[in-house]
């Protein structure tokens, strides 16, 4: 059965639609314990994507639910989404393109990416990739990991390490790639803001709940920031939010992994895992590996 919706499902949604199924297929739905309680015969969830913040991993594996992801898949995607979102604050295209189409040949000076340090918060798959295409456009690259990448990598980009507040010290453009979690929640909160240099621009395209948005509103109002832009929000999507009247902030809909051939690329791997699952066999990325434990 095909979601009725183009949106992710709420929970009392979700819950009325897997009562009966086996497997499901999902992207950001709310995938809460009190919906893994209504669905009795559900063996798998294969997520279209990599985050799992949607996710109640604890309550799918005491259900023996297996859950799998596509990580890899759509790093590209992400890290080009990224680097245009990067050259679009840098260049502030989207303000320049509202005032020609308002008749204003007005200009405002951008900023060059070559020689501009970029920080990259989270070196896994996709700031990886970001890195790479950064050092294309001769940016200086810092990173902060607890998990370092293999050292080839940091001599290929020329990466340098850096503690999480020497980074958002340092950077002239602030990128976050890392996963949502309890220890992540809020990482760029009022006091990170106020390290980060007043010309500098900080992008999310990892997730929303990884900035303090009413934080980032005041930071872009009172000239601590000079631009920010979001692919992700901690409310999707974010009507109400006030940093949608900025022209200092620039929003996109959560398109990081929509492109026709990252889609597709997902949705075959979404689609083989669950069939894996649902034939007995492991698949190839459990997130929950202790359900296989019980058994
Ligand atoms: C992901 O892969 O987690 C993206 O946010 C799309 O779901």
């Amino acid at each position: 059965m095909n979601s009725p919706h183009d949106r992710p499902l709420k929970a009392t949604e979700l819950a009325t639609v897997v009562t009966d199924v086996v497997g499901a297929i999902l992207g950001l739905d709310d995938v809460t314990a009190d919906v893994l309680s209504q669905a009795k015969h559900l063996r798998v969830i294969s997520r279209h994507g990599v985050g799992v913040d949607n996710v109640d991993l604890e309550a799918a594996t005491s259900r023996g639910i297996v859950v799998t992801n596509t990580p890899g898949h759509n790093s590209v995607a992400v890290a080009e989404l990224t680097l245009a979102l990067v050259l679009a604050l840098a260049r502030r295209i989207p303000y320049h393109d509202r005032l020609v189409k308002q008749g204003d040949w007005a200009r405002v000076s951008g900023m060059d990416l070559a020689e501009h340090s970029l920080g990259i918060i989270g070196i896994g798959r996709i700031g990886k990739e970001v890195a790479k295409r950064a050092a294309g456009f001769g940016m200086r690259i810092l990173y902060h990991d607890p998990v370092p990448p293999p050292q080839e990598f940091l001599v290929s980009v020329q990466a340098s390490d850096r503690s999480l507040e020497d980074l958002l010290a340092e950077s002239d453009v602030v990128s976050l790639h890392c996963p949502l979690r309890d220890d992540t929640r809020n990482l760029i909160d009022r006091s990170a803001l106020k390290r980060i240099k007043s010309s500098a621009f900080l992008i999310n395209t990892a997730r929303g709940g990884l900035v303090d948005e009413q934080a980032l509103y005041e930071a872009l109002t009172e000239g601590a920031l000079a631009g920010a832009a979001c692919d992700v929000f901690s409310h999707e999507p974010p009507a109400d939010s006030p940093l949608l009247a900025l022209d200092n902030f620039i929003a996109t809909p959560h398109i990081g992994s929509a492109t026709l051939q990252t889609t597709l690329r997902m949705g075959l791997m979404a689609s083989e895992n669950a069939l894996a699952v649902l034939r007995g066999e492991r698949p190839a990325n459990v997130l929950n590996p202790e359900v296989y434990d019980r058994e």
